[in-house]
């Protein structure tokens, strides 16, 4: 099983050539967490950090400037007693060999190296604000600069900028190594979303169901889920962030499953809604090829030139639209969506960017004006409509139904690709993919 890896070494090559020769970046590691008493939660690197290194342990910074060598990094150092309690550290020695340093040193080395590091820098990438700990050092070291400056004639740093100027707008725009990554987390997917339509049926647990997307991503070699997965049974479906994951699914339920994996930390993030009897019927079905039919125009509308707002907009009038036809809303479309009266059923975005972090990096709007898309980007298209089991302005048949649909698509040159799209999502593929 060869998994396809992020290409580092050209990540920072892209960041290196962005910046200027009086620029650096530090970035800083994330913490590790409680997860209850003295339990850690397993550890997932922070994600500025792993596209730069592919470092995966905690207790780490990095320091990227132009020049000869251009990667300095700080690690934890080699420890045989730690080791044997919490795993195998490869130390500033492994940094070197595998990790493409060109200095590296223990973690503690860290205010004594960055003090020496920032000199002749002016303008520091950082985040400032994330870990004050971390600020009050990153100071002192400017602190450090400064005073040798005064003697060497050095610049030390005046301007911080967030990692959202540089960075961000980097990670947004994928590389081909990155889409590999994505396309091989939606190929696990489609397999983990395909073994929950095989299992469906009445008294079938939610737990059950997940165990299976666990199972499937663990199984291809995937880090796991991206996210906590959401496997709504019936009325559950209409809980945007249902994780609870503990009910049964009933006869003539829907079900709604949001789940994704990590390959090389990229993540997929994927909503189908399917029958639980395996066979879509009456007013499900009618909610479901509505969801259906705006989604399809949404994707349609992804292109580059075409703004991220653009695509929500087309959306919201197919919703709009779909709701009037359901008797949920009554009434002119324009003067609706005026009102913002589709929010009642259909609350949240369409969209979101997509990478190492499911809502990942990258500017949404400039001064106000909606993002142009662009090849490389990933977004998600995921409508729905959410119609509460106790809403009494709904038509009865409708109540308690949820329905979301959800694929991850790249924007190309000359329009879109749909990295999900061979998950079933027709009615009659996901007829196919549930029949025993
Ligand atoms: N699974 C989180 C989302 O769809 O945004
Ligand atoms: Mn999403
Ligand atoms: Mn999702």
């Amino acid at each position: 099983m060869t998994l396809p890896t992020p290409d580092f070494a050209s990540h920072r090559a892209r960041l290196l050539e962005a910046l200027g020769p009086d620029e650096a970046v530090l970035v800083v590691s994330a913490p590790t967490t409680l997860r209850n008493g003295d339990a850690e939660h397993r550890y997932r690197p922070d994600s500025d950090l792993w596209w730069l290194t592919g470092w995966p342990d905690p207790e780490a910074a990095v320091f990227l400037r132009p020049g000869a060598e251009p990667l300095s990094m700080f690690v934890q150092p080699r420890d045989p007693e730690r080791e044997t309690w919490t795993g195998r550290r490869a130390g500033p020695e492994g940094a070197l060999a595998a990790f493409g340093a060109d200095a590296a040193w223990p973690i503690e080395a860290l205010d004594e190296e960055l003090g020496r590091l920032l000199q002749g820098v002016r303008t520091l990438h950082y985040a400032i604000g994330h870990d004050a700990a971390m600020d009050r050092r990153v100071h002192a070291a400017i602190h450090r600069a400064a005073r040798a400056g005064r003697r060497n004639g050095l610049e030390a740093p005046e301007v911080f900028v967030s990692p959202d100027r540089l960075l961000h707008e980097l990670r947004l725009h994928k590389t081909g190594d990155e889409i590999a990554c994505l396309r091989r987390a939606a190929a696990i997917t489609d397999e983990a979303f395909r073994a929950t339509m095989a299992a469906v049926g009445p008294g079938v647990g939610e737990w059950e169901l997940e165990s299976l997307l666990q199972r499937t991503f663990l199984q291809h070699g995937s880090e796991g889920p991206g996210y906590t997965p959401i496997v709504a049974a019936g009325d559950n479906g209409t809980i945007l962030h249902y994780v609870t994951n503990r009910d049964v699914c009933e006869p003539g339920e829907l079900v709604l499953i949001d789940a994704g994996c990590e390959v090389g930390h990229y993540t997929s993030d994927v909503t189908r809604t399917f029958p639980v009897d395996g066979r879509f019927e009456g007013a499900g079905k009618a909610v479901y090829e509505a969801v259906l039919t705006a989604q399809l125009a949404a994707i349609d509308a992804v292109r580059p030139g075409a703004t991220f707002m653009a695509v929500h907009d087309v959306t919201v009038r197919a919703l709009t639209e779909a709701m009037i036809e359901l008797g949920l809303l009554t009434g002119d479309v324009d003067q609706l969506i005026e009102d913002e009266a589709h929010k009642r059923y259909y609350m949240h975005g369409t969209s979101h960017w997509l990478g190492l972090d499911v809502h990942d990096v990258g500017a949404y709007a400039r001064l106000g004006t909606s993002r142009t898309l662009a090849p490389g980007m990933v977004l998600t298209i995921e409508p729905g409509l959410y119609i509460a089991p106790d809403d009494e302005q709904a038509p009865e048949a409708l109540r308690g139904i949820g329905v979301r649909i959800e694929d991850d698509v790249l924007v190309t040159a000359d329009g879109h690709e749909v990295l999900t799209a061979a998950i079933p999502k027709t009615v009659a593929e996901v007829e196919a993919a549930c029949a025993r």
